[in-house]
Formats: C-alpha cells, structure tokens, sequence
C-alpha cells in the first residue's frame, strides 16, 4: 500500500509557533507518497528518496539517515526498505522532511502490520523531525499526518477552522535555502539578546494570526491578506527575511496581491501570496518569472 503524507503552507506565525504563540497553516495535497518492502538481506533500515536519487541508512551519519533511525527507534521497528517519492521543493518551506517523516512512518507500519494510532504516528514523526531541528513546534508534522487547515498550538495541537471555499495560494520558490534548525536557532538567539522586544514581536504575530483566522473563516481575503503583509514585517524584524525574498513579495503585491510574505522558516525557500481574481493571479505569477522565480497555485480546504 503507498502511504501519503501532505505538504504545508503556514499562513501566518512560523516562528512564533515554537515560542507557543498560535500558528495559521493548511495542508496542501502534494506531499511525500511512500512503500516499504521486506528489507532483501534483512540488513536494516533504508530510506531511498526520490527525485534526489539519494540512499540513507541511521548509521551513515547523515542527518536523514539519523532521523530515519530515530523514527524507526519510536516506532520499534530495525528494518524495512522504504522508497519514498517527494512532491515538494525540498528545503522550500513546505515541510517536505516532515512529509518524509510522516509517509515513512505509515509505510513501515503498514510493512510490520503495525497499528498506528494518530498519538503514536505523531510521536514517532516528532522524533524524526527533532533530527532537523532540537526544538520542533510539531506543526510541520501535524499537518503532515492531519491534513486540513487550522490554527496550531504547542499546548493544544491543531484546532481546524471551517472555510467557506476552496482557498488558492500562490506560491513562488526563491532558489535560495537556509536550514530550519540555523533559522529556529537565529530566533532563539534575538529572544536570548532581547527578551523584552521578542516577546512583544511574538504577542504581536500572535494577534495577526488570531484575526487571521477569523478573516479566513469569514473568507475575507482582503483582511488576510493585510495580516499576512503585517505578519511578514514582524518576520524581517525577526531577521528571517532575505533580500530575495523581499523582493519576491513586494513584486507579488506591484502585481496587485491582497497579500504576500514568507512561508515556512525563512533565510529563503518559498513566499506565498494571495490575489482575489484569476488576472490577478497571473500578473503576480507573471512578475515572479520575470524576476526568475519557480512560481505556482495550490489550493487548500477544498
Ligand atoms: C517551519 O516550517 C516552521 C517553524 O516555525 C519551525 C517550527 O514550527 O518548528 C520555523
């Protein structure tokens, strides 16, 4: 059987998120599908990935090979040949590893005929998701294994939120790419420095997302989209941003986007953005190739 495990897009609060504020984030269907097959000489995990073209094993000291290892650790599981295929720009901000976790798990417990209760699939992709970065939120994760859209805390876990329609995001991919854990470290670092500024800049997001959420279920793109340009000026104030990315949303909002920032950990990977008609679309899509951007449309809650 292939398992599947779907992609992210946080709406608004990525980093808040792990200092316990609420975060706005939908899945979207392209993800990561999965099969695992009786290892040929019983010689433990593997994990090959395509289309990177790349091979892991826990011991070969990579950080995949390691995640897989503590994956298979929680689960209670030693082997199993996993062949996953990624959907997702990987490193984009999409949450292809926790996909990857996600999907690799189901396979391998479809493998050993193991029950796998949603408390357990969590646990068992947390592990694998704290390879990357010590100090996950779970967020990436728990869209993984849920699906949906919603808002999203530490202490409460995904709580969804009804939309009144399908809703397009348009995505553009940067071409630059920055390690989660070197982003979620940069921000601990400004909280350690300015504890008293930091915390304001979290409470302020927190806020953002908040109305977020009830212009999205209200759909009012128009609010959102205020929010999500608000959300991502906290962002470059917590020196996440990068002059690409910068330039990628505001091109997006020339082209008359209701709204536009960066999604994900930042340093790079995609900017989301939203418009209100298809013209709309395709000038914000039109001024991201012009400025060499990948860019394309997903739609969540349909
Ligand atoms: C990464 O997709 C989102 C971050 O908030 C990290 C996390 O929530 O674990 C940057």
């Amino acid at each position: 059987m292939t398992a599947h495990a779907f992609g992210k897009v946080i709406l608004l609060g990525e980093h808040s998120v792990v200092h316990g504020r609420p975060a706005l984030a939908a899945a979207v269907s392209p993800g990561v599908d999965a099969e695992a097959t009786p290892s040929a000489t019983d010689d433990g995990l593997a994990l090959d990935v395509s289309p990177w073209d790349c091979r892991f094993r826990p011991a070969d000291g990579s950080d995949l090979g390691r995640a897989l290892g503590a994956l298979g650790a929680a689960l209670g599981v030693t082997s199993g040949h996993v062949r996953a295929t990624v959907h997702l720009p990987g490193g984009g901000g999409m949450g292809s590893s926790a996909a990857l976790g996600v999907a690799t798990a189901r396979a391998l417990a479809d493998l050993h005929g193991l029950a796998l209760p949603v408390e357990a699939l969590l646990a068992a992709a947390l592990a694998w998701e704290r390879v990357f970065h010590g100090n996950p939120s779970g967020v990436d994760h728990t869209l993984a294994a849920l699906g949906g859209v919603g808002v999203y805390t530490r202490a409460h876990g995904l709580a969804p939120v009804p939309l009144r329609g399908a809703l397009r995001l348009l995505l553009a991919d940067s071409g630059e790419r920055a390690r989660t854990v070197d982003m979620v470290s940069g921000v601990a670092r400004l909280h350690q420095r300015r504890p008293e500024t930091t915390e304001r800049t979290f409470d302020a997001i927190a806020a953002l997302v908040r109305n977020a959420e009830l212009a999205l279920a209200a759909g009012d793109l128009r609010a959102l989209g205020e929010f999500m340009n608000l959300n991502q000026a906290l962002l470059a104030a917590l020196m996440v941003s990068t002059e690409r990315l910068e330039a990628l949303c505001a091109a997006a909002r020339t082209a008359g986007a209701l709204g536009a920032k960066l999604t994900g950990a930042g340093g790079g990977g995609c900017v989301l953005a939203l418009a209100d008609t298809p013209e709309g679309e395709s000038r914000v899509l039109s001024a991201w190739e012009a400025l060499g951007a990948t860019a394309f449309v997903t739609e969540v809650g349909a």
